[in-house]
Order: structure tokens, then C-alpha cells, then sequence
């Protein structure tokens, strides 16, 4: 049986040995954080390994992620770290139902979260991540948006864009969504000198007090460039224990403590040690054409700048 410390030094070991290159998302625990190559938010993560001079990839996060890592290095071998790792809102919306809606609103351009699959993504006109979303959505040159598939990003966006229509779907993130503004107004009066930063994947009552709103890495960003010693947060508490890590003369709490992803838990790092032992993970396999239409829609995102 092999240490925590062993089992990282045989996964620096193999991944070398067997040209991988180790993606983790912002969620994903310490110890996986430590031995990945690249650490951040979701569509980030594809765009290093697709510079990475490595052949294969091994993404420890969920499988939106892996299907965007392969959609931009389709030649690499990419491998997803726990095969029932998923995001609940990447699948909350069905293509039937997403066709049916384009059928309702025939003249509504189609905006997809990042977090969608790639077969929903074939549908979409245009891809966003909670990074570009805004930038992205005043561009478009439609007024009327149909924003798949979260409703509280969506509302988010809609507030600051207020000259475009927008339909949404009911759903969203269900760990952001169990965060509660009695949640805010606690942590606020526990903590009056601490900054709110909260992901916009969090309900408009949580978003309209927070001091900032972004993704995952703008919020580390934020926290780096922040001259504040004190801060709630509010998105996966993940977060809470990496801006502990790498800000120690810093104060961070959570504002709720049951915001925890477990699809985002499921991987170990004796998940990634297996998997490097060609033991375990999943192989993403996408067709030409799933591949070739998500693509159309990622690369619409990256044309305005996203
Ligand atoms: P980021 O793009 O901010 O990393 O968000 C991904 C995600 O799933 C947040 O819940
Ligand atoms: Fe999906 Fe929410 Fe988990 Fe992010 S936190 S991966 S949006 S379920």
C-alpha cells in the first residue's frame, strides 16, 4: 500500500514515462491539484493541453470537459479519470427538447453554457464559459437568445445585458443552486469585513449581494489581486481549501457548507494512478460529426473572443 506521497511520486513517474499530461479542474482535491500539469477552470483546460506537447490526456474533473479536451485535440488520446464523473446540468436538457425549442423560437440564437454536451453543443449557435459569457452574448448580433442550460447564469447575464430577450430553461447547477441568501445574510453579519466572491452558477438572491461574480479562476484571479485579508465564497468549497493553500496570511469561509460537487469528488488519486496503469478511466470516443458540430460551436465563442 503506497503512501499519499508515493502514490503522487508514481504518477509523476508514469505520466512521463507514459506521455500524459494531467488536467484538473479548480474542484478537484489537493492532493490530484498537486501532480496535474494544468489546474483551472473547464474550457481552459482544453486549450493548454491542446498546446501540451504530450499525446494523451488525462482530464480529472467531469465529462463535458473530457469532450471538450477531445473536441479541440481530436488526434489525442483522451481519458475522462472516473467514467461516472458528470456534470447533472451538462445533460438537463434533452435534443429533442433543444430542438423543439429552436422550432418555438425559430428566431433565437442558441447559447451553450460550456457545461452542455458535445451532441447538445451540435445544436447551439454558440458556445460561452461563465468567463466570456458576457463579453460574448453583447456580441452576438441576435437580439433573442435562447441560454442553455443554466437559467441562474442566464439571469446573471440577462441583468447586465438588459437590451437582448432572453428564453431560458428550468434547471441549473444543483450544488450553486443549494446555496441560499439566508446563507449570505449569515455569513455577512458572522463576517462583516469579508468580500462575498461567488460563482453566477449561484441563484440571483446569492449574486446580488456578492462584492464579485465570476468563474472558478477569476475568482482565485480576484482573491491574488485583492489587497482585502478576508473572504466567504461562494462556490465549491474546494475552492475554500486552495485559496487556504496559497494565501495562508488570508481568512477564507464558506457560505455554505454543503456546497460540494460529487461528481467532481468521484475522482482519487488512486483513480489517476490507475488510470495511468491503463486501469481504469474512460477513453472519450466521439463520431466525426458529434465532434465536427460542437466544434463549429466552440469555435464561434473563440471568433468573438471568448
Ligand atoms: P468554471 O468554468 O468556472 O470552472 O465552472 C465550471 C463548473 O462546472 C462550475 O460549477
Ligand atoms: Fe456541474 Fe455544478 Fe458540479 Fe459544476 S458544480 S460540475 S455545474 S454539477
Amino acid at each position: 500500500m503506497l503512501t499519499t506521497q508515493q502514490m503522487q511520486e508514481e504518477i509523476l513517474r508514469l505520466k512521463k514515462e507514459k506521455d500524459f499530461c494531467i488536467l484538473a479542474h479548480a474542484y478537484q482535491t489537493h492532493d490530484i491539484v498537486e501532480i496535474a500539469d494544468f489546474v483551472g477552470d473547464s474550457f481552459g483546460l482544453s486549450q493548454q493541453a491542446q498546446n501540451a506537447p504530450q499525446q494523451n490526456i488525462l482530464m480529472c474533473g467531469v465529462r463535458f470537459m473530457a469532450e471538450t479536451a477531445k473536441i479541440l485535440s481530436p488526434n489525442k488520446r483522451v481519458i475522462l479519470s472516473h467514467p461516472n464523473a458528470g456534470c447533472p446540468m451538462a445533460e438537463q436538457l434533452t435534443l429533442d427538447e433543444l430542438k423543439a425549442l429552436r422550432e418555438q423560437y425559430p428566431d433565437h440564437a442558441v447559447v451553450a453554457y460550456i457545461n452542455t454536451t458535445s451532441a447538445l453543443k451540435t445544436l447551439c449557435d454558440v458556445c460561452v464559459t461563465s468567463a466570456s459569457a458576457l463579453k460574448i452574448v453583447k456580441q452576438i448580433p441576435q437580439k433573442k437568445i435562447i441560454f442553455i442550460p443554466d437559467c441562474n447564469l442566464g439571469a446573471w447575464i440577462a441583468e447586465q445585458v438588459p437590451e437582448k430577450e432572453f428564453v431560458f430553461i428550468e434547471g441549473g447547477c444543483p450544488i450553486h443552486t443549494r446555496i441560499t441568501e439566508k446563507d449570505v445574510l449569515r455569513a455577512r453579519e458572522q463576517h462583516p469585513n469579508a468580500l462575498l466572491l461567488v460563482h453566477p452558477e449561484c441563484v440571483a438572491e446569492v449574486t446580488r449581494h456578492a462584492d464579485f461574480a465570476g468563474s472558478t479562476t477569476a475568482i482565485m484571479s480576484y482573491v491574488a489581486k485583492s489587497d482585502a485579508k478576508e473572504f466567504v465564497i461562494g462556490t465549491d468549497n474546494s475552492i475554500v481549501s486552495h485559496l487556504s493553500f496559497d494565501f495562508p496570511d488570508k481568512k477564507f469561509y464558506k457560505l455554505s457548507k454543503i456546497c460540494v460537487c460529487h461528481d467532481m469528488r468521484l475522482t482519487t488519486l488512486a483513480d489517476v494512478y490507475n488510470c495511468l496503469n491503463d486501469n481504469g478511466g474512460e477513453e472519450i470516443v466521439l463520431d466525426g460529426q458529434t465532434r465536427k458540430g460542437a466544434k463549429r460551436c466552440i469555435d464561434n465563442m473563440l471568433a468573438y473572443g471568448g
